[in-house]
């Protein structure tokens, strides 16, 4: 596994790949790697001849008063767990590649709803790295987590509008055993607060349950079996719970076909978000 810090050298390396006819995927992570990223990374090294990682914890992504200084580093663990899941090539820019740029990628309605809502800064930071990550890596095959469903779909959307020559590629959301999306920022957790998170994806569990088992049309009603389930458990603050429309991620007024649900509540200081898919079959 080759580790650079200079984009060029990155590029570069890429290029050389991609020049003698190898097919290129890209991760990009903050590090704090854990066994969502690990799966990532070794469906990407199976799909490609190339298994590219970036590690960059991105200061414009997060706003003031939130988690940039105690966002968890660990950069050997990260190296050495990206090498286990078969990484090929590792981007770790120096900080000073997060410098406040002049020019910004702007995300219109789809970076101010949900997560924007609560994080008016975050969208425009990740779409601003992530193009610059694309633009570094070029044409590629890029690995993008449906754990953070939002940012997946501005992703697809922002690969469209500015023609960049990228495959977005979904990965499934690794779950802990008792159904809890693992996250880099579950180790902020407390026992209690982390005994009480999987009722996030119990509450996603209550949706789906309505709309597959119980035939529920309204989203209205979909959204109170999220609710009710959530206030079961104390600890745990709901933020939002919507039922959307997969690709634009508008809240339906009908549940019919394929929707999205999602959830994101707090523990204490911890926010922590979830999603699943819901289908009404029309049988
Ligand atoms: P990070 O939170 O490190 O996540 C990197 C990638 O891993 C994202 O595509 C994310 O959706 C995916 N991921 C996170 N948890 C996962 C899980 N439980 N199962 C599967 N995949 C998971 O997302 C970011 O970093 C940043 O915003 C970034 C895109 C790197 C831009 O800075």
């Amino acid at each position: 596994m080759i580790v650079v810090s200079e984009p060029d050298d990155f590029r570069a390396l890429l290029e050389q790949a991609r020049s003698s006819g190898k097919s290129i995927g890209f991760h990009p992570t903050m590090g704090a790697l854990h066994g969502g990223h690990r799966a990532n990374i070794r469906q990407m090294a199976a799909e490609c001849d190339v298994a590219s990682v970036s590690i960059f914890v991105n200061p414009l992504q997060f706003g003031p008063g939130e988690d940039f200084r105690s966002y968890p580093r660990d950069l050997d663990g990260d190296l050495a767990q990206a090498q286990e899941a078969g990484a090929d090539a590792v981007l770790v820019p120096r900080a000073a590649f997060g410098e406040e740029p002049l020019t910004t990628v702007r995300v219109k309605r789809l970076g101010h709803v949900l997560e924007g809502l609560s994080r008016p800064v975050h969208f425009e930071g990740v779409a601003t790295i992530v193009t610059r990550l694309l633009s570094i890596a070029g044409p590629c095959f890029a690995y993008f987590g449906e754990k953070d469903y939002q940012q997946l779909v501005i992703v697809r959307r922002l690969v469209e509008d500015l023609s960049l020559p990228v495959v977005v590629v979904n990965c499934p959301t690794v779950r802990e055993p008792d159904g809890l999306a693992l996250s880099s920022r579950n180790s902020y957790l407390s026992k209690e607060e982390r005994r009480a998170a999987p009722a996030l994806y119990w509450a996603l569990l209550a949706g789906k349950r309505a709309i597959e088992e119980e035939g529920e049309k309204d989203p209205v009603e979909v959204r109170s079996a999220m609710e009710r389930a959530v206030s079961r458990e104390p600890l745990l603050g709901l933020d939002y719970a919507v039922v959307a429309d997969p690709g634009s991620l508008d809240e339906v007024e009908l549940v019919e076909g394929e929707v999205r649900l999602l959830i994101a509540g707090r523990l204490g200081k911890t926010r922590l978000i979830d999603n699943l898919k819901a289908a009404r079959s029309e049988a």
